[in-house]
């Protein structure tokens, strides 16, 4: 890597001119930065299948007596030739990050040891390091509590310690690091009460979901103007989501689905003109999600609306067709699984499912707002659209995952059919799926498909088929099958979205 070699030879060069000044303990620290990662790598369990061969000193009759690790792979220094920079990610290492003697390096900015196989019951005492910028240590076992001299750290910008083993509560320390810009501590087991969180001023994107946090959101929240995304999501938070959030003007993703929140949806939400994503389902919410969000939404409008519309139903080719039925099968498998309380959607239609700018489906909002008063599988008046729902279950009244599951079948049908099947359903209870000419369901305003979507559009079918005739008992049991595969594609997607978020930052930095 050039920018490694540079440094080098420069480094070479201000060695010269300083053995004539004084001393060669640019040198020696050197040596001693060496000889302290030696050590690290001697501990760990992995060195050998690692991509830490390059760590080496060089030998004896080399006539070197330089013992620079800036050119190991990883290592970066500045040009007085001390780390400023420890990169190993991904690269296979095993070993207690507690041998790491960070003190050594007291120049180190970043610290990317992500994706590895560290260990340790105490995040490394890197906390001394008052130089560091970024710290990524995410996926790795590391376990313990982070340590309160995190706030000594008030250069850091990039916290990310998520997928470890971390428990114990969020040092309110934290609000010291007023440098942040993004705080990624979504790690399974943290615990203890959200902090009131005042000098976080530049924090963009904070990342805490899936974690067992407890207590209020704090108010002061809607102070932290810069925030971009917001996911809370997956803890124990009480109490009403305060209106100041409504101030965070930037903000584009709010996830606070799957908490104990309560009181009413306020209405200042409804000021956030960014957003892209909001979600509250699997709360104990009243009210609904301000109408202006709705259909600032809406870039596409609903697969109702599209479908109206010859134009545009054109524009939704076969491919996109079947993307949109994967998605709602996602986003449905997603809401129907892990949740305390029973999350059925209620309202599956093609009204409202919509479709965005890239022609993803989002099954939308509208719903919720009756969904989230749910908390018993009681309920008393109809909800659903006439000719998406059950008719074994519309007159039971019972809500129960199959409500949404006939209604995706209808919808699926639909999807393909470009208009509600109507009758059609019933039609494919008294034939086989194969006996049903192709033609007749699809919608008439595309091209036939080509085979390979063909094969795809006909299976769609197929399970939408065996959904109308197995409600109610083995076709629960399939949908879950397949949803364990469609959540995680979900999560990939996921992940996979804010990993490239993260790339992109770094490479505008
Ligand atoms: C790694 O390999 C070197 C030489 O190939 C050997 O001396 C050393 O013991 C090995 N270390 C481990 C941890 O296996
Ligand atoms: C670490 O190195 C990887 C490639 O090995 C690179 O993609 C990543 O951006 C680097 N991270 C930092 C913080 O420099
Ligand atoms: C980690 O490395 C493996 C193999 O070297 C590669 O397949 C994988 O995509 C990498 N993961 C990430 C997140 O970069
Ligand atoms: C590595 O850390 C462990 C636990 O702190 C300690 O027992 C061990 O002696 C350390 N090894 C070295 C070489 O410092
Ligand atoms: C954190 O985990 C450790 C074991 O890794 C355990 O000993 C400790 O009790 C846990 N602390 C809390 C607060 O859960
Ligand atoms: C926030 O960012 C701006 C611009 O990067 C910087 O000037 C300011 O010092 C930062 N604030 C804090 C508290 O670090
Ligand atoms: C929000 O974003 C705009 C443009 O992306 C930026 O100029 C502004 O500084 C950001 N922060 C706030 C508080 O508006
Ligand atoms: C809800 O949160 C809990 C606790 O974090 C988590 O185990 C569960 O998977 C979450 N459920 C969903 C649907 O996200
Ligand atoms: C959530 O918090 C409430 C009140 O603090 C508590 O009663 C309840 O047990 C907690 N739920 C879980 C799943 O931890
Ligand atoms: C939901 O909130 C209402 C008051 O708005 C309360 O009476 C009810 O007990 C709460 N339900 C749960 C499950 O917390
Ligand atoms: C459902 O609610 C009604 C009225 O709220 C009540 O009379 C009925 O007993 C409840 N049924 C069940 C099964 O809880
Ligand atoms: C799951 O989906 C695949 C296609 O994605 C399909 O071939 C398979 O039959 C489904 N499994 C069940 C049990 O429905």
């Amino acid at each position: 890597m050039g920018p490694l070699e540079k440094p080098l030879c420069l480094f070479s060069l201000v060695l010269f001119v300083t053995l004539f000044s004084s001393t060669i303990n640019v040198a020696s620290a050197s040596d001693e930065e060496a000889n302290a990662l030696l050590t690290c790598k001697a501990n760990l369990q992995s060195a050998n299948d690692s991509l830490l061969t390059s760590w080496i000193l060089p030998p004896h009759d080399s006539g070197s007596t330089n013992a620079s690790p800036c050119n190991w792979f990883g290592v970066s220094c500045n040009l007085d030739g001390t780390v400023i920079r420890l990169n190993v990610t991904n690269s296979s290492v095993n070993g207690m990050l507690d041998n790491f003697s960070f003190s050594l390096s007291p120049n180190l900015a970043y610290i990317e040891l992500s994706i590895n196989k560290f260990f340790g019951v105490n995040p490394p005492l890197i906390c001394s390091l008052s130089k560091l910028i970024y710290v990524d240590l995410s996926t790795n076992q590391l376990s313990g509590n982070i340590p309160l001299e995190i706030g000594l750290l008030i250069n850091l910008e990039t916290l990310h310690l998520f997928d470890n083993q971390l428990n114990g509560s969020i040092p309110q320390k934290i609000d010291q690091l007023k440098s942040l810009i993004e705080l990624a501590l979504y790690t399974k087991s943290l615990s203890g009460p959200m902090h009131t969180l005042t000098n976080l001023g530049n924090l963009t994107r904070l990342y805490l979901y899936g974690n067992d946090l407890s207590g209020f959101i704090p108010p002061e929240m809607g102070n932290l103007v810069n925030l971009v995304e917001l996911y809370m999501d997956g803890n124990n938070l009480t109490g009403s989501i305060p209106f100041t959030l409504g101030n965070l003007n930037n903000l584009t993703v709010l996830h606070l689905f799957n908490n104990s929140l309560s009181g009413s949806i306020p209405q200042e939400i409804g000021q956030l003109k960014s957003l892209q994503s909001l979600t509250f389902q699997t709360n104990n919410l009243t009210g609904s999600i301000p109408t202006s969000l709705v259909y600032e939404y809406l870039k596409r409008g609903s697969l109702a609306v599209i479908f109206n519309k010859d134009e545009e139903a054109k524009e939704l080719d076969w491919p996109k067709r079947v993307n949109i039925i994967k998605g709602v099968a996602s986003a449905l498998s997603y809401m129907h699984q892990d949740c305390t309380l029973a999350i059925v959607h209620r309202d599956i239609s093609s009204n409202n499912v919509v479709i965005d700018e890239e022609y993803e489906a989002c099954v939308s909002d509208f719903g919720i707002a009756k969904l989230l008063k749910l908390d018993s599988s009681n309920w008393s008046a109809f909800a659903g659209t006439y000719g998406y729902v059950a008719p074994e279950l519309a007159y039971t009244m019972k809500v129960t995952e199959k409500c949404d599951i006939y209604s995706f079948g209808v919808l699926a049908l639909e999807v393909i059919k470009g208009k509600h099947p109507g009758d059609f359903i019933t039609s494919l209870l008294t034939a086989a799926v194969e006996n049903i000419k192709l033609k007749v369901v699809l919608d008439q305003r595309l091209s036939p498909p080509s085979p390979e979507v063909e094969e795809v559009v006909i299976s769609e079918i197929g399970d939408a088929d065996s959904g109308r005739r197995r409600i109610g008992d083995g076709w629960l049991s399939t949908v879950a099958v397949n949803a364990t595969t469609k959540e995680d594609d979900w999560k990939r997607r996921r992940r996979r979205r804010r990993r490239r978020q993260w790339s992109r930052q770094r490479e505008a930095e």
